[in-house]
């Protein structure tokens, strides 16, 4: 199979069908905007899994993503999509970039989220912009950009209320938007512990990829333990 593009976490293929491409999960981990390097052994089985749950689940509740189907351990299939060069940031919980930048201490609770969009472009470190910038540089149109921070304030309440139930606190995570043949915009790239900040409700432990982030131990372990948890 021809391969379209490799990322960080994940290499995409072209399939026999123009509709759909089929997305390898890796186990290379990155970190810092690749200056941090390593390979976790078994991270892109559990997170493609992870990713699958997570995309039915939103899929269930009405929101459109690229995920067709599950196809083996590291292999899902995907709708063909082209990439909306924006990160798309949502935060319930003071964390990582957001503590640097304004020198607020991680774990502080916001009233309402707070919503972010970054170029995503790695040459430049993934730049925050607001949404002036995104359509000067023609990233999407105001009404692209409408939908999609709609859009991604929806599956934060999703996401929110399904890993409470898991005894998880959603801190925070970045989406990716694709479009379609059609125009569509919908959900991509993958919802994983790579890409979400998830807390235990009761010790507050890092069970995402901060672990790998600040050399805390046990990535895999964690990361298996979300996974568990979604499996119950
Ligand atoms: O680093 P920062 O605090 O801005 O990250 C916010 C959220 O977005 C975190 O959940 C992080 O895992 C995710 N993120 C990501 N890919 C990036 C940047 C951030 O998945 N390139």
């Amino acid at each position: 199979m021809e391969m379209l593009y490799e990322g960080k976490a994940k290499k995409i293929f072209k399939t026999d069908n123009n509709g759909e491409y089929l997305v390898y999960y890796k186990d290379d981990a990155t970190a810092f905007n690749g200056v941090k390097k390593d390979e976790i052994n078994e991270k892109g089985i559990i997170n493609n899994k992870i990713s699958s749950y997570v995309f039915e689940l939103l899929e269930s509740n009405d929101i459109k993503t690229h995920y067709v189907k599950r196809i083996s351990d590291r292999e899902m299939i995907v709708k063909s999509v082209e990439i909306v060069p924006l990160e798309v940031i949502v935060r319930n919980v003071s964390a990582g970039s957001m503590c640097k930048r304004f020198g607020v201490d991680e774990g502080l609770e916001f009233k309402s989220p707070v919503f972010e969009f970054s170029y995503k472009n790695d040459d430049l470190g993934d730049p925050l912009i607001n949404d002036y910038h995104a359509i000067a540089l023609k990233l999407a149109t105001k009404e692209e950009l409408d939908y999609i921070r709609e859009q991604a304030f929806k599956i934060n309440e999703l996401l929110k209320t399904f890993f409470k139930k898991l005894d998880l606190k959603l801190i925070d995570f970045k989406l990716e938007f694709g479009k379609t043949q059609d125009n569509e915009i919908i959900l991509a790239d993958e919802v994983s512990p790579d890409t979400c900040r998830l807390w235990d409700v009761n010790t507050n432990q890092k069970m995402d990829k901060d672990r790998f982030r600040r050399d805390l131990g046990n990535v895999i372990d964690a990361y298996k333990e979300v996974l568990s948890r979604i499996e119950l």
